[in-house]
């Protein structure tokens, strides 16, 4: 067992290069700065490849493991296309998800729907496209779903997702398996469900059960619990209605280190516990193996993704905080305005230099809220200085916004000294290009 890329801040190939300056996927980053522009997000094709082995190889030991790479963490198609390469599928939410995967190329059989109130619209894409499963989380998505399914002919595969009531300890936005969450049925609706779909909904083939605890999670029990619980429950189904369901999907989850605070497990340990959990299970509750799901995000495309911001303008606050202003923030980054979230960074054209200070990192929106990070030490850092703000793949691409009306930046992959923009930085004529201004007011 050895550790994984999740482990590290830095992507796997972060240096400083010749010139003193932090390069990545051999690339310059001051040169990818002055190229590009910034705010630029930079994404690591090796560091994304590796934390993909990691996994494949932290869990070779199970036949059956079908992992779904959770699109929300980042979902552009280039993106799509590496983790489609790596044997990965996906955990898609939206339209606009299972649309971007689509277009990449990918084997939509591999694709799973997740959501917690899909539309008919979103629905009848997924069918149409030929979506592989849909996790059904409600009453109302299941007897919606079947008509449409009905009226296409198709029969949907699907799993339940269920709440199994495990509070882990991450914070309250990103926790999902406790019994008080919106997502999933409760244990103690799943049987109705279940009679549903054999007696009424004829067009929808349940396949198994699905449950995803929570993000940036460090413990591991969490999950010995979870697998228990819908293996349990996989028993007690087979129990009561002869039902010989055999998959069962844990979520994703495993945590990233954002800082130094931070100690994630790695994979193989990780695939320890829930195989071991699993093996135990299976053993306890007397089942089938099953075919293992898991939808990682963060852990895959985090560490891969780093943030070159330009700073600008500073504040000394008479015996206060030190602040730089970056040409970025909270609209590119919402994380740290959004729960508190924390990160490293380093002044890239001078990553080595002595750390002479503590700054607060201010984004440029207007929002007293909008700082990046608080208090860190850093070398000198001023107008015209390149930052760059480390694990930033995860949950900042695919949370970002307009605000201010500020276009959103470019992204870049980088790999063996070449860059390639895999998002265009948006103009000022995207941003007003599905504005409208009624007759009556020209
Ligand atoms: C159902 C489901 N699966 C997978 C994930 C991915 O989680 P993570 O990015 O923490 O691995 C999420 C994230 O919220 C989710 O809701």
């Amino acid at each position: 067992m050895s550790g994984s890329t999740n482990q590290s801040i830095k992507p796997v190939t972060a240096k400083v290069n010749q010139n003193g300056n932090l390069s990545i996927g051999g690339c310059d980053t001051i040169d990818l700065a002055s190229k590009y522009g910034t705010p630029l997000y930079v994404l690591d094709e090796a560091t994304i490849r590796t934390i993909c082995k990691d996994y494949k190889d932290a869990f070779a030991s199970y036949a059956k493991v079908n992992m779904m790479y959770a699109s929300k963490a980042l979902c552009t198609m280039a993106v799509s296309k590496i983790l489609a390469e790596e044997g990965f599928g996906f955990d898609v939410v939206s339209a606009g998800e299972i649309y971007t995967v689509y277009k990449s190329g990918a084997d939509m059989n591999k694709v799973l729907f997740n959501g917690n109130n899909k539309t008919v619209s979103e629905l009848t894409l997924a069918l149409e496209l030929g979506v592989g499963r849909f996790s059904v989380d409600n009453f109302l998505e299941l007897s919606l779903l079947n008509e449409l399914a009905k009226s296409a002919d198709k029969t949907a595969d699907i799993l339940l997702r269920i709440t199994p009531g495990i509070e882990c300890h991450t914070h309250e936005y990103i926790q999902t398996g406790h019994l008080d969450s919106k997502f999933g049925f409760d244990l103690t609706q799943v049987d109705e469900a279940v009679e549903l779909i054999l007696n009424e909904y004829s067009n929808l083939k349940l396949r198994g059960l699905h449950a995803h605890i929570g993000s940036q999670i460090f413990e591991t029990q969490v999950y010995h619990d979870e697998i228990e619980i819908l293996v349990k429950e996989l028993a007690h189904l087979d129990e009561k209605f002869g039902l010989k369901l055999d998959e069962i999907n844990i979520g994703g989850g495993l945590g990233v280190k954002y800082t130094d605070k931070d100690c994630p497990p790695s994979t193989y340990k990780i695939a320890d516990v829930i195989l071991k959990s699993l093996n135990e299970s299976i053993e306890k509750y007397g089942i089938e193996p099953p075919t293992l799901y898991i939808e990682p995000g963060r852990s895959i495309i985090s560490t891969s993704g780093v943030t070159l911001y330009t700073a600008g303008s500073s504040k000394q606050v008479p015996h206060g905080k030190k602040y730089v202003a970056v040409d970025g923030g909270m609209a590119d980054n919402a994380r740290p305005a959004m729960y508190g979230a924390e990160y490293s960074a380093c002044v890239a054209n001078k990553p080595e230099a002595e750390t002479l200070q503590t700054v607060t990192i201010a984004g440029r929106f207007c929002e007293s809220g909008d700082i990046l990070i608080r208090e860190i030490s850093l070398p000198e850092l001023g107008e015209g200085d390149i930052l760059c703000v480390y694990n930033t793949g995860a949950y900042n691409y695919s949370m970002s916004s307009n605000y201010n009306r500020v276009p959103k930046p470019a992204m870049v992959l980088v790999n063996n000294s070449q860059s390639d923009i895999i998002i265009e930085r948006e103009t000022l004529d995207d941003l007003i290009s599905h504005d409208r201004i009624p007759d009556r007011l020209k």
